[in-house]
């Protein structure tokens, strides 16, 4: 499996933090957004990704991250010219993905719970169609809501419904067959103009092939589409670390627990940070006692 994090769009509800700043690489309290979906991918054991990003951005992307060698993965880049929809994700890194099936995550969402790697790397293993993640809301109107039979089997799917018909928000995290790729395709755009992530999961959906895992209420999922939404996912970052005096979504951690990379290029990772930042001590205090 292959994946790829969407990091374009206009980022307009958050403006004036994205006037200049590409969303997804605002904090979220000690790291850049991406680094949540990142580690998402990478504790799914998906160590192939595209990052996908508006063409003012996309070289800060790759300053960022690179090809991914340091980390034991491999990133590659490609632009999204405007915002024309998640589904077109699925077309613009079709040359990526090259027939594999794909794990696509929005890059402004946040997940965060103790058996979500192991939950991802089994479900990664079972695609047959399509595979949502569900997240039980208070305010499930701002987001896709699905409704499921007892097997998960999704029964109906409605993106932002003015009456929901359950309160599990679909969450922005997709994992396809390879076929995906063709749909997503042949979508029209919606009346905004964009290949609908909604309308192509409905295609699964009209099959009974698309499935629903809720991730339910023992774990955490933040987007972080408003100013308010980005400064709670930020305090509860920081309230867990500093409670447990660990690093959620640390990508460098990941990678040597995954065992992408060894103790020696840990440590490297750890300097280059550098020990003036808590975060790069951190890292170096991890290879020196794990
Ligand atoms: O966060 C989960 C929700 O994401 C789902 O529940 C909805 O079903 C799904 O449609 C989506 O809703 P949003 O209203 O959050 O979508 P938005 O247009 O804000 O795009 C989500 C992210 O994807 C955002 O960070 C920008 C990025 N994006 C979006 C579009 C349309 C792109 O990079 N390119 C695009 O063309």
């Amino acid at each position: 499996m292959r994946g790829i994090i969407l990091a374009g769009g206009s980022g307009t509800r958050l403006r004036p933090l994205t006037s200049v700043q590409s969303k997804q690489l605002l904090p979220v309290y000690d790291k850049p957004m991406i680094y949540y979906p990142l580690s998402v991918l990478m504790q799914a054991g998906i160590r192939e990704i595209l990052v996908i990003s508006g063409p003012e951005h996309v070289e800060t992307y790759r300053t960022l991250l690179g090809d991914g060698s340091r980390l034991g993965i491999r990133i590659e880049y490609t632009v999204q010219d405007a915002p024309r929809g998640i589904a077109e994700a699925l077309v613009l890194g079709a040359p990526f993905t090259d027939g594999e099936d794909i794990c696509l995550v929005l890059g402004d969402n946040i997940f965060y719970g103790h058996r979500l790697p192991d939950m991802l790397r089994e479900e990664t293993e079972r695609v047959d169609g399509c595979t949502l993640f569900g997240y039980p809301v208070s305010d499930p109107e701002r987001y896709g809501v699905a409704t499921v039979d007892d097997d998960g089997t999704i029964v109906t799917l409605e993106e932002k419904p003015a009456q929901p018909a359950s309160n599990l928000a679909v969450t922005g995290l997709y994992m396809y067959e390879a076929e995906a790729v063709e749909r997503a395709a042949r979508l029209t755009p919606s009346a905004r103009g964009e290949l609908e992530i909604t309308d192509l999961n409905l295609t699964y959906v009209r099959e009974g092939r698309a499935r629903l895992v809720n991730l339910g209420r023992g774990s955490a999922w933040f987007d972080t589409g408003t100013h308010d939404s980005l400064l709670e996912a930020a305090m509860f970052v920081q309230v867990l670390e500093k409670r447990q005096g660990i690093r959620i979504s640390c990508v460098e951690e990941v990678a040597y627990r995954m065992g992408y990379v060894g103790k020696e290029q840990l440590t490297l990772l750890g300097k280059e940070l550098s020990a003036s930042s808590s975060y790069g001590r951190y890292v170096m205090e991890l290879a020196g006692t794990s």
